[in-house]
Parts: C-alpha cells; structure tokens; sequence
C-alpha cells in the first residue's frame, strides 16, 4: 500500500522537525488539499510531493533528500502573483523574504527572474518564489499564509473561469424566457429594487453586475450607474447588453481590491456575497464607499452549500447566514433600517450615519 506523507515523516524526522511539518500537513489537509508523491524518474527514489487544490499545485514537500543531506525536509511555494503585494504582516512579510528562493543555477528556472515579493523586488528569484529549509515552529505561520494566499487566488480563479465560462456556454440571464426571469427574482425582484429608494440625482454601484440582470432595471431608474465585476467575459456582455444607456460605468475589477476613488448614495448586490470570504472586509469597504445617509441593500442566497455545483465543475463558495451578516452590518457601522426573506434569500436594507 502506498505509504501516507505523514508516515514518512513520522519515519524520518523527529523532535521540532517532526512536529512542524505534521502540523504543516494537518492544515494542508484541513484546506482539502492532496498530495501526490512524485514517482518521475527525477524524484521516483526521493520522498517528494506535491501539494494541490483540485488540478493546481499549491507547494512542493520534500523529506530528506539524500542529495542535501543538511536538510531533514523542504517545502516550496509554487509561482504565485499572490505574494506579491498580499497585505500581510510585517513580521510575515520579513520571514518571507528570508525565504525568497534566489536563483542557485539548478537549471530548473533558467537563471531565475525579477520578482515582487510582498511589495519589495529581487532579482533572479527561482520559478518557485520561496524555499523553507528545516522549518520549525516559529516558521509555521509564514508557511500557512503562504499557502492560503496561493489557496486563495486559485479559488479566485476558479471563479473567474466559471463565469467567464458560463458567457462561453451563452448563458446570460438577460436573455431567459420569462419563467426563468421569475425565478432568478426569487432571489430580489421589484422590492428589492424599491428598498433602494432611487431617482435620477442617485449615484448607484452595483457589486458583482454579471451579465446586468438587474442593471438592466436599476439604471434607467438613477441618474449614475457603476457595475463592477471580476469575470471579464461577463463584464464584456453587460457593455452589450448595457450598451443603450448612457449613465451606465461598467469595469472588469475585484470589488475587494479596486479603488473606486469615489463614493456612491446607493450600492448594492445580489448573489455575489458567496463568492466573498471576508464578509466583514467587504462590507467595512462598501460602509467607506457610502455618501452620508447612503443606502446598502443586500440579497444573501439561503442556500447553505459551500460548492457551487454548476455541473462539469464545481466552485468553493463561502455561505452567508443572516445573523453573521447582521453583525457585519452592524460592524462596520451601518444601522439596518429592513430585513426580510424572499423565497431563496434574505434582504437588508442597511443606510450609513
Ligand atoms: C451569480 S452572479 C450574479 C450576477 C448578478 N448580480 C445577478 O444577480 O444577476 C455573481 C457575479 O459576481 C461576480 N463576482 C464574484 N466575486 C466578485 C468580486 N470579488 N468582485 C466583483 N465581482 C465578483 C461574478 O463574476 C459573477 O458575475
């Protein structure tokens, strides 16, 4: 039977080492990642693994490598433009860079390249950004945001991909028969358009605009309308399909990241906060992007699954239950002036000051 990672470290390494990878591992799995032993010609003779999340590698394990007989075991990132300007700690980021992987002629990156780590650049860094040699405990917490920061943009881009996907399957609600339309209303719907109480001197930003759903009803109902959204396949068929109303700002962005350099008396969205995993990042930054007494209208899905099942594929999603969003709102200090339940989600209606 093949043997289990966390049996060759039990075999192999004792003491602190021992104990800091077992824990490495554990939070690995705990992140449902895999690891694969590498039986290539190269590695076949080694205990050498790499770690993954679905088909993407996160990081690379080796235990005693006889060919480095200083190390008792190493761990690699994998290339990720996540390390480069992640907003970690300082402590994080100076471990970090201890660690960047500087080129030492292998052969493997062909001399190695220019990169930002953490908002600070190094030349000749290995394709692999961070080597760990006999990490010990005080080293655990760099090692475990390094991989959640790559766990992280992967997730990202899966969905991204399955947007971007769902425009390749020419699947654009817009265009749904009219059953279907009463059915994604479920979800929001006229009230949940009336609870953002418009007219045509009300700047209005939608978080998560997809194809224009609900854009396509908002905008002629507000003097500006901004969408924004992370798929760039869906944000080119919401400029198609947006393209007959002049007010209407469209931008391809994370909402988390963006710098809107403005602020808004209304922002709103609905079955997008599933996809955020930092509830309250999120809605301390739409409390920053409300003018005084804006409007925060939220639709949250009541479906508590942590997949998106769409079928050929499957997307982590992060649910959302009411009373954590309750908190959130409150948090970040907006005052819920409505909440209430749709048939597949619950609705607040939350306003700034
Ligand atoms: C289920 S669709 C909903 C679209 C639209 N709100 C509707 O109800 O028809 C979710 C949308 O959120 C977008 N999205 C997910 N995470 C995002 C983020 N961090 N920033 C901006 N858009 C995001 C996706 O690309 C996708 O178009």
């Amino acid at each position: 039977m093949t043997k289990q990672i966390e049996t060759y470290i039990e075999e192999n390494l004792s003491g602190e080492a021992k104990r800091t990878a077992l824990e490495l591992v554990e939070f690995l799995r705990d992140n449902e990642l895999t690891f694969y032993k590498d039986t290539c010609d190269c590695w076949k003779d080694k205990i050498y693994y790499w770690v993954k999340l679905g088909d993407e590698c996160v990081c690379f394990i080796v235990i005693k490598d006889l060919d480095e007989p200083d190390n008792l075991w190493t761990i690699w990132s994998d290339d990720s433009s996540a390390y480069e300007d992640a907003s970690v700690s300082d402590k994080i980021k100076n471990v970090g860079w201890k660690y960047v992987d500087h080129c030492g002629n292998c052969g493997s990156c062909g001399g190695g390249k220019e990169k930002v780590v953490f908002g600070k650049s190094f030349p000749r860094v290995c394709g692999c950004t961070f080597r760990i040699d006999n990490a010990s405990q005080e080293d655990l917490p760099f090692l475990k945001t390094m991989a959640d920061l790559r766990i992280k943009e992967l997730l990202k881009n899966d969905a991204i991909s399955h947007y971007d996907l769902l425009i390749d399957e020419d699947n654009d609600p817009i265009h749904d028969p009219e059953s279907l339309q009463d059915y994604m209303n479920k979800w929001d719907g006229f009230t949940f358009i009336e609870q953002m109480q418009l007219n045509s001197s009300k700047s209005v930003l939608e978080i998560g605009v997809g194809t224009g759903r609900l854009a396509i009803r908002v905008s002629p109902l507000c003097g500006e309308f901004y969408g924004v959204d992370i798929s760039s396949k869906t944000i080119e068929r919401a400029k198609e399909n947006l393209a007959g109303f002049e007010n209407v700002k469209l931008t391809c962005a994370d909402f988390l990241s963006y710098e809107f350099g403005r602020a808004f008396d209304v922002v709103y969205s609905s079955l997008t906060f599933m996809h955020i995993e930092d509830k309250q990042r999120a809605v301390n930054k739409i409390a920053g992007l409300l003018n005084d007494a804006g409007k925060f209208v939220l639709s949250i899905d009541k479906n508590p699954s942590f997949f998106l099942d769409a079928g050929t594929r499957k997307i982590r999603i992060f649910p959302d239950t009411p009373i954590e969003m309750a908190e959130c709102i409150r948090t970040a200090g907006l005052t819920i002036l409505n909440q209430y339940d749709t048939e597949f989600a619950t609705i607040f209606v939350a306003q700034k000051g």
